[in-house]
């Protein structure tokens, strides 16, 4: 199994990297391979590994740092995602997007529902939510995979 792996000098990526099982064909991106800002550069590198599955690790999340640069978030947190689900939807691949419990207001006291409505409050979690729809719409839940989480921890 081929896997492109993106953001892979992150937290989430780096432990991935150390995580790797041995069949799996790793792919590892960081920001100097592919610019997660260029949905341009997202496409063309599914077209060219032609992966199974991209693992869609990096992000921007500098959340407040996000509210003074929108383009850039957007960019990166909704655009790659996007690009990435429809070149995958051309070549056949898979789409494991990682996203945020900051897609809701965290108003509602008790756990929320993968299917709840989201209402994000700022501009992290407003592109961390169209990522996810994009990926969903274009791709659909049997070629995709939307994980939130609301904290990584690991030892790196
Ligand atoms: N950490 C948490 O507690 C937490 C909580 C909830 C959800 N998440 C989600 O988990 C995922 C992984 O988070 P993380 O903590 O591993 O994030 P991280 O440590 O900040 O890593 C994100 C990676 O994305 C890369 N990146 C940012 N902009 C890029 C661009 N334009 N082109 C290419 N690469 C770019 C960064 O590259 P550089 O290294 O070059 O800056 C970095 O390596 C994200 O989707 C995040 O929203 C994380």
């Amino acid at each position: 199994m081929r896997v492109l792996l993106t953001g892979a000098n992150g937290q989430l990526g780096q432990a991935l990297m150390v995580a790797k099982p041995k069949p799996i064909e790793l792919i590892a991106c960081g920001r100097a391979e592919l610019d997660l800002a260029s949905p341009q550069a997202c496409s063309e590198a599914v077209r060219f590994y032609r992966p199974d599955w991209v693992l869609n690790a990096g992000a921007y999340t500098a959340v407040d740092k996000a509210e003074s640069e929108p383009e850039l978030a957007l960019a990166v947190n909704a655009g790659a995602p996007a690009a990435f689900a429809e070149a995958l939807a051309a070549t056949g691949g898979r789409l494991l997007q990682v996203s945020t419990d900051f897609v809701f207001n965290g108003a509602q006291g008790f756990p929320y529902l993968p299917h709840q409505a989201v209402e994000p409050l700022g501009i992290y979690g407003i592109s961390k939510a169209r990522g996810e729809a994009a990926v969903l719409e274009l791709l659909g839940p049997q070629l995709s995979c939307v994980l939130r989480t609301s904290w990584l921890y690991g030892p790196i």
